[in-house]
Formats: C-alpha cells, sequence, structure tokens
C-alpha cells in the first residue's frame, strides 16, 4: 500500500478518503455526509493570534469520546517527564553514549521509549525532554496520544510507519516527522528492529526559523514538508488507547479502532520531512556561522530569539573557508546542547561519536573538538573538501537538562569521554607563532 502526502508547511489542508466526506462551506452540518461526526482538534487557544493559530476538522465514524472509557493507571518506567531532577548520583560532566542496545524482550515503540533528558517543567509547558525509542514489535491494537506535547521523531536504525488519525506516515532514516500534541497514533515497524531519538516538546510548537538577510530560500524550504492524506480503518475488535498526560500514564479499553476519520481540513496536522532536502548555507571566504544556520525548525519561547528547541542539523557540504579552523569551534553555551549522530562521522569528533550515539554538553559547560581533530584541522591543507556521508543534529534548548537514571547508568555511557581534550597541548610560547612542535 502507497501512502500519499501534502506538500507545505502550515498549510490549510483538506483531505477526504470518500467522495463528498468532506463538508464544503462550512465546519458543522447538521448531518455531515456518511453519518459522520464532526470534531474540532485545537492546537492553540481559539483566540491566538492568525500566525499561530492551529486547528483542524476531523470527520469521523465516532466522535473522540467514544475513544475513551475509563481509565487506569500505566507503567512506563523508563519514559520521564520534567521535572525529573535528582534522580541520579552521577557527577555533573560532558557525556557521551555509544547506541542504546536494541531490546531484547518484545517491546512496541511506547514501552521501548527511553528518557535521557528532561527539561523545563510539563505543568507550565516549557522545555523538552530528550529520549531514545528502541522498538522490535508493531503496535496492533494499541494506540497512544501524548497531551503533554509534540513529538519530534528522528530515525536512526530502520523504518517504521505512524498510522495516525489523520493519515499514514512513512519514515526511514533521514526523514524526521513531528507529530502535534493529541494526535492519536499507532506505530507499526517496516524492518525487524527500529531505533532512533525522539524531541518532546512541552512548549509552543516547532515552526520553521526566520531566515533573515538570507532571504525566501534555502534551509528548509517549505513545500518539503509533507503532511499525510486522510486515511481510516473501520475496525470493530477490541483497542486500547495509552494516554499520557502531565508525566503519568494511563490505558482505557474500547471496542474499535480510534483511527476512523475518514476526511478532516485544517493546519494541525502531522508531517514528515527528508533532511535531504535542506539547503545548508555557510562560510564563503572565512570563518563560519553559529550552528543556527543550520536550524530546521524552532519552538520559541515567550523571548524572542531564546528558542525553548532548535532543532538543528549537520548535512553533508562543502568546507571552503580559507584561514579558518574548520570544524566547531570550542564553546561554552547558555543553551544546552542533546546531539545525535544519525550516520557516518562528525567532523569535530572523528572517533568515539558513533551513529546511533549520545552527546550531552549542558548549560556552560565546555566543548569543542577532540584531541585528533584540533590537530587535523590546524594543520590541514585548506583545499575546498566535502564532508560526506555524515549526518548529525542537535535538540538544543534554553533550560538545562537534567540527566535521567536511566541515562547515567546506562552500561554504554563512555566513562572516557571527557580524555578525548587531554591531549590538548599547552601551544602558547610567549612567541607569535606559538609553539606548533
Ligand atoms: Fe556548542
Amino acid at each position: 500500500m502507497t501512502f500519499s502526502y501534502m506538500p507545505g508547511f502550515g498549510n490549510d489542508f483538506e483531505t477526504e478518503t470518500l467522495p463528498g466526506s468532506l463538508p464544503q462551506g462550512r465546519n458543522s452540518p447538521q448531518r455531515p455526509a456518511y453519518g459522520l461526526y464532526a470534531e474540532q482538534l485545537s492546537g492553540s487557544p481559539f483566540t491566538a493570534p492568525r500566525g499561530t493559530n492551529e486547528r483542524s476538522w476531523l470527520y469521523r465514524i465516532r466522535p473522540s469520546v467514544k475513544h475513551t472509557g475509563r481509565f487506569k493507571a500505566a507503567g512506563y518506567p523508563l519514559w520521564k517527564t520534567a521535572p525529573n531532577v535528582g534522580d541520579h548520583e552521577l557527577a555533573l560532566g560532558q557525556y557521551r553514549w555509544n547506541p542504546v542496545p536494541m531490546p531484547s524482550e518484545p517491546t512496541d515503540f511506547i514501552a521501548g521509549m527511553c528518557s535521557i533528558t528532561t527539561a523545563g517543567d510539563v505543568l507550565g509547558q516549557t522545555g523538552m525532554a530528550a529520549h531514545v525509542y528502541v522498538a522490535n514489535r508493531s503496535m496492533v491494537d494499541d494506540h497512544f496520544f501524548n497531551a503533554d506535547g509534540e513529538l519530534l521523531i528522528v530515525p536512526q536504525v530502520g523504518a517504521l510507519r505512524f498510522v495516525t488519525e489523520m493519515g499514514v506516515i512513512e519514515l526511514r532514516p533521514g526523514e524526521i516527522a513531528v507529530l502535534p500534541r493529541g494526535l492519536v497514533f499507532k506505530v507499526e515497524l517496516v524492518d525487524k528492529e527500529v531505533r532512533g531519538y525522539v524531541c518532546e516538546n512541552y512548549g509552543a510548537k516547532l515552526t520553521m526559523p526566520d531566515r533573515g538577510p538570507i532571504g525566501a530560500n534555502c534551509l528548509a524550504n517549505p513545500r518539503d514538508f509533507k503532511t499525510p492524506c486522510a486515511w481510516f480503518e473501520d475496525k470493530e475488535t477490541p483497542c486500547r488507547l495509552v494516554v499520557k498526560w502531565c508525566g503519568n500514564f494511563h490505558v482505557t479499553e474500547i471496542g474499535h479502532s480510534p483511527l476512523d476519520v475518514v476526511a478532516w481540513h485544517g493546519n494541525y496536522a502531522p508531517y514528515k520531512y527528508d533532511l535531504a532536502t535542506f539547503s545548508p548555507v555557510g562560510a564563503l571566504l572565512f570563518d563560519h556561522p553559529d550552528p543556527s544556520i543550520f536550524t530546521v525548525l524552532t519552538a520559541p519561547s515567550g523571548e524572542e530569539g531564546t528558542a525553548n528547541i532548535d532543532f538543528v542539523i549537520f548535512p553533508p557540504r562543502w568546507l571552503v573557508a580559507e584561514d579558518t579552523f574548520r570544524p566547531p569551534w570550542y564553546h561554552r553555551n547558555i543553551m544546552s546542547e542533546f546531539m545525535g549522530l544519525i550516520h557516518g562521522q562528525y567532523d569535530a569528533k572523528e572517533e568515539g561519536f558513533v551513529p546511533g550515539g549520545i552527546s550531552l554538553h549542558n548549560l556552560m559547560l565546555a566543548h569543542g573538538p577532540d584531541a585528533p581533530g584540533f590537530e587535523k584541522a590546524s594543520r590541514a591543507q585548506l583545499k575546498p573538501v566535502k564532508l560526506d556521508n555524515t549526518m548529525a543534529f542537535m535538540f538544543e534548548t534554553r533550560f538545562p537538562q537534567m540527566l535521567t537514571r536511566y541515562a547515567a547508568e546506562l552500561e554504554t555511557r563512555q566513562d572516557n569521554y571527557i580524555d578525548c581534550w587531554a591531549d590538548l597541548k599547552k601551544r602558547f610560547d610567549g612567541t607569535p607563532e606559538g609553539d606548533w612542535s
């Protein structure tokens, strides 16, 4: 089965699976066609300004009140929510991990969500959490929605299928998807095992960054974002719906599939994006811009230019700058940086930071190229070089990222990460040339 998509970012989309199932000229006719129920899904307050006002109208077999019954508590102990402070005894530091191991037990996407950091406060709808998912089993009759935030999904191993109430998104490594807060979905595995990263955004929705003097093109372009066309199932068998709500999990049993939206229109919808369509902009003569030049999506906070979350990628690109230290420079930052590597090699750390791995450089903790990377870049002949076979990314937030106990105790944490800078030599000897012996 192939699934189709509509191009554009934040468009006012419309889509129907059956002819005439989408009302025209009105949202809530007395009797919608096919006996469907009309229901609004609000992603912003009714009175939000036009530019940030988001809602969709869903025409479904049953209204969502029929897709929940009485709730029972459910346990997903590895999925943590901010504030989650004082959870471990690991000392302050820069941290790096090898990939989270694949599960040995049958594990679906929700059960396989392992939180690495949390930041901010879900009750104040600020901050985020960074997770890794690992799964080897499709969700069949189980469904999920997250009231705590939207989910930015970054696959690293294996393709998956997000079967949502607004349509189906097929996703493979190299693509990302964003599932809005409250959207009901289940996750099917296309490949046997999957792993990837998730940023759970408690705050204002991810949007495209302003381009400023760059102009109207480059970086991520709106038409490369793809929103699924409507898709539904009419399935009258026992199903479950798991809800994440203010950090706790609840489950409810129903007698049918909640994925029953026959038609919808609006601008509150899931989407996917192929990172290969990002057009990077960079240095043409010397130095290089701040990594914000590679921002794909940003979730604003109330303070201008101070993001709740920036999603930044480090894609293949040409390095041409003259008389320039070309890798990322040494850095201390008020923002906190969670990095992952989808495939290939990252230019500031050629070894140790492996695909599926994680690094965490938190509020004001120093980081930068390792000793071999510094040596190489300081002595390199500065010809144009294509940085190829690489796709790293960063979840960057204005809030400090608090490590979870799971991450602190994860056996793949590299206890010797700090040693990657041990061999950086003192070059200062009082001469203008410095000591490069
Ligand atoms: Fe940094």
